[in-house]
């Protein structure tokens, strides 16, 4: 009996010497097992007389219960300990502030973007896109740009390692203007095209980005003149700003693909923007070699051209001084827009 009791008690100080399960079920097997204390106890009954083997059957089996009763008892205590170490582990901590899911907003440019297509639509023009990645020709030959014109040397211009079909070295388009000719090509006269979208040039300062975006605009038809040129670009000049407080200027200026050839500057009249010129759009009465370029015939079309800056309609609308901070990222600048 001593023994019994001396086994119960070993087994109890190992199942709690056990730390997790597996270890438990090896402490189990030294008693259970095969050839566990308790299982060998058993096989010895046989050799036992009938009288003695009833008395030390029942003995073996009442401290085999008490031994499983300390292994259960071990086992409900090893699973809620990890159970707690589960939950503090994942424990919530309530007195952290939330993560909040804030609304995005449209970048400025952008909202220029979508004003300019709106106010053009309104009037009758149509809306083309265009590739980035543009071919020479229409880049620059279309646009009557001689052979040694500096928009195409490498100082101004970004080149892609690839050619276009007359394997010449293709650049990031630097203006609009190629989409002149792209739209002109597949439509009929009179045409009426806005055409917005991402420009480069090697440029870079306060007023000027190697990313930025143009919108050109293309009105030909049979007498489309300078005076309306003058007269839709300074009336989408007030609608965009939503004022009349405003003066434009169209500078005489050079484009081979025009002639007249203008820079359009404006100026505010009023409000604190006011009192500084500052250039957004190059434009005017489109050549006549570019005119036959787009497959009709200068006698019979004409009209005029222009290529405004976004970016710089933007900061004039806003009142912002460098456009560096639209291609920064910077939250506390863009939240200003939402
Ligand atoms: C042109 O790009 C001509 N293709 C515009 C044109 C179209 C003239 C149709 C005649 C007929 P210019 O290089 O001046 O012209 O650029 C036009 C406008 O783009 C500028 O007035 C300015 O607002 C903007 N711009 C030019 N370079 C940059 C730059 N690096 N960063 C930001 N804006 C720029
Ligand atoms: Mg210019």
């Amino acid at each position: 009996m001593q023994e019994l009791s001396a086994l119960v008690e070993s087994a109890r100080l190992d199942f709690a010497a056990a730390q997790n399960p597996a270890a438990l079920e090896d402490a189990k097997a030294r008693y259970m097992g095969k050839t566990g204390q308790v299982t060998m106890m058993m096989k010895q009954l046989g050799k036992l007389a009938p009288e003695e083997r009833r008395q030390r059957g029942q003995e073996i089996n009442q401290t085999k219960g008490q031994i499983e009763a300390l292994l259960n008892a071990r086992r409900d205590e090893l699973a809620q300990a990890a159970m707690q170490a589960k939950l503090s582990q994942e424990a919530i901590d309530v007195t952290l502030p939330g993560r909040m899911s804030r609304a995005g907003g449209i970048h400025p440019v952008m909202r220029t973007w979508m004003r300019i297509e709106e106010i053009f639509r309104s009037i009758g023009f149509e809306v083309a896109d265009g590739p980035e990645i543009e071919s020479d020709w229409f880049s620059f030959t279309a646009l009557n740009n001689p052979p040694n014109h500096p928009a195409r040397s490498m100082q101004d211009t970004f080149y892609v390692d690839r050619e276009d079909e007359e394997g010449r070295p293709m650049p990031l388009r630097p203006h609009t203007s190629p989409m002149q000719v792209r739209y002109a090509r597949t439509h009929e006269a009179p045409i009426k095209v806005i055409a917005p979208g991402r420009t480069y040039r090697v440029d870079s300062d306060a007023t000027h980005s190697p990313m930025f975006h143009q919108v050109e605009g293309l009105w030909i038809g049979d007498d489309v003149s300078f005076t309306d040129l003058k007269g839709v670009y300074s009336n989408f000049l007030r609608r965009f700003f939503e004022t009349d407080d405003l003066v434009v200027r169209f500078r005489p200026s050079y484009f081979p693909f025009t002639e007249p050839s203008v820079e359009v500057d404006m100026m505010f009249t009023s409000g604190p923007r006011k009192g500084k010129w500052l250039e957004i759009s190059g434009a005017g009465e489109v050549h006549p070699n570019v005119v036959r370029n787009y497959g009709l015939d200068p006698e019979q079309h004409i009209g005029f051209a222009f290529g405004s800056g976004l970016e710089r309609l933007t900061m004039l609308r806003y009142g912002i001084d460098d456009l560096r901070l639209f291609f920064e990222g910077d939250l506390r600048f863009l939240r200003q827009f939402r």
